[in-house]
């Protein structure tokens, strides 16, 4: 028995990619360690997307090398590999900077581990394959082998056209790539059947996604039309551009009840001048326009994003218009980050780089009001009533943990029975990162869960 760790850093769908993984080498006799010291093989599954993620990268090897002379010092070799969007847009650079790496893996390629694995027990030395192979990633990826949770993630789509300023992702991600209807339908269906009764759809550009469908090509919202059709599944999709918001998509949110009322929708800024520097393709108003029809659709959907401050050329003023945005918007919830230069895209070679002071200062007013925002939102929960789906159990006997409609994590007690299932629950306080709650009505235990 080989032991494997690996290590997930960014989005979404590097966890689901990590799982992918795993599944892949099953095969080879790995199981999983949560203690890199006694991995047999250890993977980063990287982020690129912003230089401190990167860099966090390149400190975590330093630690692997140490290990690694360790447990070689005992007679146990250890392979490393690091994958994701570090290794496909740095590639051989990662071995010269870090001899300890033996296999270099980008996204589209973790199909040849096993091979790179065979290949470097023989010959030595190091494997790199960041290609782009014409063999779609999905058809040569294993299925997934248990561990699945009540709540699974589902990657439709993967890659982009969109070529904001800012961005690596196209780079390392590769064009906008849709699976097949098919495939995500079986792929949904094993996920269901072992056990989720959540899955959140993934793609850098999920509402873009045009799969082929039996009869002709499916969208995003006909899919979940589809998936809705599946007992007690809620369902939910990230990341979503303003520009792909379909009507379908929009109408989804109004007739499907399982799609729950809760939409990652980023935009970036509120300037119009730094939304045309960074290609966004759409002005303030739009999104302002877009968000008004989403709430006119289901009137208690809630709004998250995404904010970069201190692109290049963004003035105070520029910034008072994204705190405006968010002003008339209010958010549920928000990641902001500091606009970080990334080799290769337009916006690092554009003239006006903005002080890290400034970006400080931006940032922190920034986040104060996205956090007032998220306060507010999760105090005019107390007294509502929500349908939890319970994922785990709590740290007190018989409590159990699920999650609202709105991904906020509910404590409920005389609630272990119901991992896996949806329950109504008032919310009947409010805490710093979670809610607690209580069941409406005692749910009977299902004799066969
Ligand atoms: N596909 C998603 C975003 C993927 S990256 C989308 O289009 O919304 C996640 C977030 O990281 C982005 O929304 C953006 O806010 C931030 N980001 C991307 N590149 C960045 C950069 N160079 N500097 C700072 N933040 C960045
Ligand atoms: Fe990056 Fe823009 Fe594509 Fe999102 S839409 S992944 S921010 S290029
Ligand atoms: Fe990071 Fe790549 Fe995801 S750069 S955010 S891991 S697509």
């Amino acid at each position: 028995m080989q032991k494997l760790y690996i290590k997930t850093y960014g989005c979404q769908m590097n966890v689901y990619d990590s799982a992918r993984m795993a599944d892949l080498l099953v095969p080879l006799g790995m199981t999983p360690t949560d203690d890199p010291a006694d991995a047999d093989m250890v993977i980063l599954n990287t982020c690129h997307i912003r230089e401190k993620a990167a860099e966090k990268v390149y400190s975590e090897l330093g630690r692997l090398k140490i290990v690694k002379q360790t447990r070689a010092r005992a007679g146990k070799p250890t392979v490393i590999a690091v994958a994701g969007c570090v290794a496909q847009a740095e590639g051989e650079e990662i071995i010269a900077r870090q001899p300890a790496v033996d296999i270099v893996v980008g996204p589209q390629s973790y199909a040849r581990l096993p091979q790179m694995i065979a290949e470097i027990a023989r010959k030595g030395g190091h494997a790199l394959d960041t290609d782009f192979p014409a063999v779609a990633k999905f058809d040569s990826l294993p299925e997934a082998h248990g561990g699945v949770g009540v709540s699974a993630f589902l990657t439709v789509q993967e890659g982009c056209d969109k070529f904001c300023t800012y961005c690596v992702v196209p780079y390392t991600r590769g064009a906008e790539y849709s699976r097949p209807v098919k495939d995500v339908l079986d792929e949904a269906m094993r996920l269901y059947d072992e056990g989720a009764r959540e899955i959140t759809l993934l793609g850098q550009n999920v509402n873009a996604y045009r799969g082929e469908g039996p009869s002709g090509e499916w969208s995003l919202a006909t899919l979940i039309c589809a998936l809705a059709k599946m007992k007690d599944l809620r369902l939910r999709y990230v990341t979503s551009h303003p520009r792909d918001m379909g009507d379908d998509l929009i109408e989804a949110h109004r007739d499907i009840a399982a799609l729950m009322p809760y939409l990652h929708l980023p935009v970036q800024a509120g300037s119009d001048k730094i939304l045309a520097a960074m290609n966004r393709g759409h002005k303030a108003a739009d999104y302002l326009r877009l968000v008004e029809r989403i709430r006119a659709a289901r009137s208690d959907i809630a709004l998250s994003g995404d904010f970069i401050v201190g692109f290049p050329g963004e003035s105070d003023e520029d910034f008072r218009a994204t705190v405006k945005l968010v002003e008339a918007v209010g958010y549920a919830s928000a990641y902001s980050f500091k606009y970080s230069a990334r080799p290769g895209t337009p916006a690092a070679a554009m003239a006006g780089h903005v002080p890290d002071a400034a970006k400080n200062a931006r940032l922190q007013e920034l986040q104060a009001l996205l956090t007032r925002q998220q306060a507010a939102f999760n105090q005019a929960c107390l007294g509502k009533t929500f349908s939890v789906l319970f994922e785990r159990p709590g740290r007190k006997k018989n409590q159990a943990v699920g999650r609202s409609p709105y991904l906020q994590p509910v404590h409920v007690e005389n609630a272990g029975h119901l991992i896996g299932r949806v329950a109504d629950v008032v919310i009947e306080a409010v805490l710093p990162n979670s809610l607690k709650g209580a069941l409406r009505q005692e749910v009977p235990i299902c004799p066969n869960p």
